[in-house]
């Protein structure tokens, strides 16, 4: 795994971007793999001022979502759908019909989940797949847990997590329980993996990425056994 440590988060945002732009120049109908949160904000920034200023361009490339909460429509505000048009798929000039999020509605999640690592593999695999870090270690919403999935599933949130992302609802009783989201296999299948983590609450999991062993208690360690890992964090993350 290689790590950049960046001074701040624009930094990190900055860098994130600028491996996406080469990805995205050497291959202009690329497959990105992309992630929701709050740590990839700055950097769809930065890919938006890239394409305004003609610098990239969108047009025919396919994105793969991580994950989406489970219930939630596409147009609930905290729905993963909800984030990605409005951080970014409506402010560059990729193709909507090109974008996938996991369909947080499903009635039969696991078919979905099966369809959705199928279309994936149809399309010629992730090039480049962005992950950022749950504080717990969680990569998408693959929890900390004895065993972890392979495919795209239903799966439950931890206690952390619903916490953790309660910001961003009105009450943590409106955080949904459960959530689609890619297993380990669809994720470790990525031809390239950037990982931005920024701020002191990563620094443990940042710990656990650098040593010489994996756990399922802390998705995030199983990254070291792919083969093309750029890990890219700031100063606060790295050093905790
Ligand atoms: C959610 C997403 C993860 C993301 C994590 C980190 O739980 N499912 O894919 O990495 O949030 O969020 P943040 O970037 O806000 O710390």
């Amino acid at each position: 795994m290689k790590i950049i440590v960046c001074e701040n988060y624009e930094e990190m945002s900055k860098a994130g971007a600028e491996i996406i732009a080469e990805t995205v120049k050497a291959n202009p109908s690329c497959v990105l793999g992309l992630a929701t949160g709050s740590t990839p904000v700055g950097m769809y920034k930065c890919l938006t001022e890239m394409n305004k200023a003609g610098e990239i361009t969108f047009k025919d490339v396919t994105s793969y979502n991580l994950d989406e909460y489970y219930p939630l429509a596409p147009d609930h505000d905290q729905s993963y759908r909800y984030f990605m048009n409005h951080n970014l798929f409506d402010n560059i000039d990729i193709d909507k019909a090109n974008t996938n999020v996991p369909d947080g509605l499903a009635e039969d999640p696991a078919a979905m989940g099966k369809a959705y690592d199928e279309a994936i593999k149809a399309a010629g695999g992730i090039d480049l797949q962005v992950l950022g870090l749950g504080p717990n270690g969680h990569i998408a919403f693959n929890e900390p847990e004895d065993e972890l999935y392979v495919g795209t599933h239903l799966t439950g949130l931890t206690d952390s997590t619903i916490e953790a992302n309660s910001r961003f609802f009105a009450s943590k009783a409106d955080v949904p329980t459960q959530a689609v989201t890619m297993g380990i296999g669809s994720i470790m299948q990525a031809k390239k993996i950037i990982v931005l983590a920024s701020g002191k609450g990563k620094h443990d999991v940042i710990v656990k990425m650098q040593d010489d062993r994996i756990t399922t208690q802390c998705p995030a360690t199983l990254l070291k056994v792919h083969p093309d890992v750029v890990l890219i964090c700031d100063k606060d993350a790295y050093n905790g």
